[in-house]
């Protein structure tokens, strides 16, 4: 069973929609998936994910609220098969604490985004609503891309 790992900043906003989205996509397409997402702060550790990625994820029937932030452990790089990072700024963060035998394939999420030749999803945190939906939109076909490409 492969083992994914989604990785933001606070993982209240993108993190934890990747890894309700991509639960939701091998629910659907029964491929047995652990899932599960984290921060490279400390900042929201416990919190639920913010209301409007709770919002924007229950709108596409996806539901987060069983969701707590945590921050990226060292455990992690040997836990995981796949490490993938909402932005340049966490993929930066995740190599500084990558040990040398780490065995996760690391990765920014949108190198599976097949639309547009980006490298980050956009920080939400301080934007409004709408920001949540585009952020939804670009984690959901990046997410399903990496599923065709790696797991199916
Ligand atoms: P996230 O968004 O990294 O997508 O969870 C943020 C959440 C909180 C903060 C920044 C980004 N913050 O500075 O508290």
């Amino acid at each position: 069973m492969k083992k994914i790992l989604f990785v933001c900043l606070g993982n209240i906003c993108r993190s934890p929609l990747g890894e309700g989205i991509m639960k939701k996509i091998a629910e659907e397409e029964n491929i047995e998936l652990q899932v599960d997402s984290c921060g490279t702060s400390a900042y929201h550790v416990g919190e639920l994910p913010d209301p409007r990625s709770i919002d924007v994820a229950l709108n596409h029937h996806v539901d987060i609220r069983d969701q707590r932030s945590r921050k990226l452990d060292i455990s992690d790089f040997y836990n995981f098969d796949f490490i993938l990072a909402m932005d340049r700024s966490n993929l930066s963060n995740i190599y500084d604490k990558e040990p040398k035998d780490s065995t996760a394939s690391i990765h920014l999420l949108r190198e599976f985004d097949t639309i547009e030749n980006e490298f980050d999803v956009p920080d939400p945190y301080y934007g409004g609503d709408s920001g949540f939906e585009a952020c939804y939109q670009l984690i959901f076909r990046s997410c399903e891309n990496f599923a065709q490409e790696k797991l199916i």
